[in-house]
């Protein structure tokens, strides 16, 4: 999945001739999952149509201050605009342009969105080849990059002109290669390496039956696909679950009893920088299995059990740098056990699920949770998405390695 899935992205088009390459350009966009508005200089009609923009990114084209297409939405709001992305790019970045947005010369509703925005800005210079190493544009430039954004340079090849060189914009494709590749090495937990646990296990009493309890692996889940969003590289253990997940980062070890994600976890360990066991590990499994299934002979029967080796306790025993995170689910005494159990697994966090908390713990897709750190910091939290819990919690690993 691109880095650029989900993104809010506002894209300014200028007045130049590769103006054109701006309808593959908000193709490409669309296709990697973005959300995508349009801003287009008056210039650049000449160039390409705001039709052609507005439909291949799915959204009106805003050019002037004043709209207008609606009665009731006069004004095309600047502020709004800049506010509203995540990420804005200038394609192509004319010299016109790009000395306005050096100076502030704020005369078109693309200027006006750009000293506006506090997002990330990426600017793709287009001009003939003299323009692009003239002293006014290497100004411009150093200007734009002193602010803090990004050029993405031109290419070399025939130009407008029909000179040879520098100054092409640089190919759609390249742009969004580009764009995938700056965002990628900027995420918070990118070259970290995870191991999560999630789901039940099933503990086998014959061919047939097991114990087994009703995680349904969601959270961990949830946290695999979120530190995969955020960079990371994640091994995934996980028990019997319907539970999917599309990042190509998050390797999935499927697993079905306790003893095989106990060795599962033990064989990616000493290799990973943080471990989470969001799994609901069987406490207790069958003493022996029965080989074939068993009948119903007797009016009582009674399964002898014993205890499953401790994943997560086992973990914390032989942790050297890694930032070792468990759940608890309490019904007593919560902040209290929770604190015991930080101290008995050798634990920098621990998420307390309490069953007093309505919409908490198994089953549904909410969880109300309080973390309690190492120095036995409370912070209870809102009733929350699964989803949301898992951004909570990732956080705290961000805290942890940028502090
Ligand atoms: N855990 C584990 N391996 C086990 C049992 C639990 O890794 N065999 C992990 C769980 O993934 C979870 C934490 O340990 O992160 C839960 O701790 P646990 O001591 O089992 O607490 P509770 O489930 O709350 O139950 P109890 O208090 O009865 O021990």
């Amino acid at each position: 999945m691109s880095v650029l899935n989900g993104k809010k992205i506002l894209l300014g088009v200028s007045g130049g001739i590769a103006a054109y390459k701006t309808a593959s350009l908000v193709r490409l966009f669309i296709k990697a999952g973005a959300e995508i508005q349009v801003i287009m200089t008056p210039a650049s009609k000449d160039f390409v149509t705001p039709l052609t923009l507005s439909t291949l990114s799915k959204n009106p084209v805003h050019s002037s201050f004043f709209n207008q297409e609606d009665e009731n939405e006069k004004w095309n709001n600047h502020v709004e605009l800049g506010l509203w992305a995540d990420l804005m790019i200038i394609a192509p970045a004319t010299a016109n342009t790009m000395s306005k947005m050096a100076n502030g010369t704020c005369d078109n509703l693309l200027i006006a969105a750009y000293l506006s925005a506090k997002c990330p800005v990426y600017f793709a210079p287009a001009m003939d080849l003299d323009m692009y190493k003239h002293p006014s544009t290497l100004a411009s430039f150093s200007l734009l990059k002193q602010f803090g954004n990004t050029i993405i340079p031109a290419e070399s090849g025939e130009l407008a002109s029909g000179l040879s060189g520098e100054g092409r914009m640089a190919e759609p494709e390249n742009i969004i290669a580009f764009l995938e590749a700056d965002l990628e090495s900027k995420l918070p937990l990118k070259g970290k390496k995870f191991l999560i646990t999630a789901g039940p296990t099933y503990e086998a009493i014959d061919p047939v039956r097991f114990i087994g309890n009703h995680s349904s692996g969601k959270m961990g889940f949830d946290i695999a696909s979120e530190a995969a969003n955020l960079g990371a590289s994640v091994v995934l253990v996980a028990g019997p679950t319907n539970c999917k997940v599309t990042n190509t980062s998050v390797k999935v070890i499927s697993v079905t009893s306790a003893q095989e994600m106990y060795d599962a976890c033990h064989e990616y360990f000493s290799n990973v920088d943080v471990a989470i066991a969001a799994a609901a590990v069987a406490d207790y499994r069958p003493k022996t299995v029965a080989l074939q299934k068993i009948k119903k002979a007797s009016e009582d029967f009674t399964i002898e059990l014993e205890k499953t080796k401790d994943i997560l306790l086992s973990l914390g025993e032989i942790k050297e740098k890694q930032f070792l995170i468990g759940f608890a689910l309490e019904t007593e005494n919560e902040i209290e056990n929770a604190k015991l159990k930080i101290q008995k697994k050798n634990l920098d966090l621990i998420v307390l699920n309490s069953l007093q908390d309505k919409g908490a713990g198994f089953g549904g897709g909410t969880n109300k949770v309080t973390f309690i750190d190492k120095a036995f910091t409370v912070e209870p939290m809102e009733l929350k998405t699964k989803e949301a819990v898992a951004t909570d919690i990732l956080n705290k690993v961000i805290k942890h390695f940028h502090e």
